[in-house]
């Protein structure tokens, strides 16, 4: 069930027509459809009824605090990336017993914000880190628990810039140094050892790669486990794609997933732990943008639109696909066109795709671009002085608006000229 579908020629989300929220709230912004949010998040979960499992959304992936507290409801945790996640987390509900904190260059003031929280556990990336974390745990009197993030050299993710399960990654502690590692660990007064964590990269749409690392950190378990250490968890990272509705692969829907983790995991003896990010919120978001200008090209016609790359930089960044789509839908007798869809900013990679077909569009029409709800209002920027675009939730038949656009006037106040010039 799609909840930004057409109903008398029109797009919704949910109840509520984009044309009136385009009205009150201006473009370009992101909309978000709260019953696509419960819908994915109960989808996920439920593909892992029966078994001990926590879902820790991936923070990064869509980190406004609505969206958190979204799922805070429906008994989400988080993984988190910095102290600033952690915060958002807290603030929305989301129980620090169901936080993880991930990434590789986690500071001291991070960690011991995170202890005082008392998150369930840290994913631990390298040595320095575990003797950073073992130091302020101690100087707090108290003891952090931790996970290594191990790298299993598995290729897997949707574009190089997304792949981070190989060994030439910059993720998790090397593959042989894992068990010299968790040694390590054991030897320290302010760690407690809880678990395996891995995580191999984003929008991979075969489990083959999910498998492999499975069973590596299957086969490390059993073997930490004869090396006397207590594994009671099993992080396997987020890392499911979504359709774009390009014609690549088509991703495995998460009941798959979740046949395939339970098959895997039945005889390992955790608890595992999920860090869905794109999952959740990629097709839970769209981004509404309106025609600036149709302009011909000497070969081609440009469709300027009001948003750009720091509004959406997925197309640049990762070459990505979105789908495009005329809030008001053409009549019988359209004309097709092709167009390259590009944003106001100065720079050719402003550009969200080339030669894409679609029925005739003019200056001032509404377009909104599909599955931009993970990774487009988290990954946006100020770049030429754009303010940050609104963020607008909407629930059945009402919306509110959860992120404001600020001033330019508000961008300005944070900047100061030295009292030499
Ligand atoms: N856990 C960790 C440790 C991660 O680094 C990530 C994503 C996730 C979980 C969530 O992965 P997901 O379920 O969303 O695939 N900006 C890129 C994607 C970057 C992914 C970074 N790590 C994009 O727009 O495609």
């Amino acid at each position: 069930m799609r909840h930004f579908d057409y109903k008398n020629g029109e797009l919704y989300a949910e109840n509520v027509p984009l044309r009136s929220i385009a009205d009150k709230v201006g473009t370009p912004a992101y909309i978000y459809s709260t019953a696509t949010f419960e819908r994915h998040y109960s989808v996920f979960a439920d593909s892992f009824s029966g078994i001990d499992a926590l879902v820790a959304y991936s923070v990064k992936a869509n980190s406004n605090i609505a969206i958190l507290a979204t799922l805070a409801k429906m008994g989400a945790g988080a993984d988190v990336v910095s102290g600033g996640e952690l915060a958002r987390a807290l603030v929305a509900g989301i129980p620090a017993h169901k936080i993880v904190f991930s990434g590789v260059g986690k500071t001291s003031a991070e960690m011991r914000d995170a202890l005082k929280a008392g998150i369930r556990l840290f994913n631990v990336e390298s040595l320095p880190e575990l003797r950073l974390l073992n130091q302020t745990a101690l100087s707090m009197n108290k003891i952090a628990p931790i996970a290594f993030r191990v790298n299993p050299d598995v290729t897997a993710g949707g574009h190089d810039k997304i792949s981070t399960g190989k060994k030439e990654n910059k993720f998790g502690i090397a593959w042989k140094h894992a068990q010299s590692a968790y040694a390590e660990a054991a030897r320290l007064k302010g760690i407690k050892i809880v678990g395996v964590d891995v995580h191999i990269g984003s929008q991979i749409d075969d489990l083959a790669p999910f498998e492999k690392a499975i069973e590596k950190v299957g086969e490390l378990i059993k073997r930490l486990r004869a090396d006397g250490h207590t594994i009671q968890s099993f992080d396997i990272g987020g890392g499911l794609g979504i359709p774009y509705g390009d014609n690549n692969k088509t991703p495995p829907p998460p009941a798959e997933y979740g046949a395939m983790v339970k098959r895997l995991t039945a005889s390992l003896d955790v608890e595992m732990i999920f860090e869905p990010g794109r999952m959740i919120a990629g097709n839970a978001g769209i981004l509404l943008t309106k025609v600036l200008y149709v302009k011909e090209g000497e070969d081609r016609n440009f469709l300027i639109i009001d948003a750009a790359m720091n509004d959406l930089i997925r197309p640049a960044l990762y070459d990505a696909y979105h789908d495009i789509e005329p809030v008001i839908a053409a009549g019988p007798n359209f004309t097709q066109e092709t167009y390259d869809v590009v944003g106001p900013i100065c720079e050719s990679g402003d550009t969200f795709t080339k030669s894409r077909e679609m029925p005739s569009l003019n200056d001032g029409d509404l377009v909104v671009l599909h599955s931009a709800g993970a990774y487009g209002a988290a990954q946006s920027s100020q770049y030429n002085t754009r303010p940050l675009i609104p963020e607008v939730l909407v629930s059945g038949d009402k919306y509110a608006v959860i992120r404001e656009r600020p001033s330019v006037a508000d961008i300005l106040k944070t900047e100061s000229i030295p009292d030499w010039l």
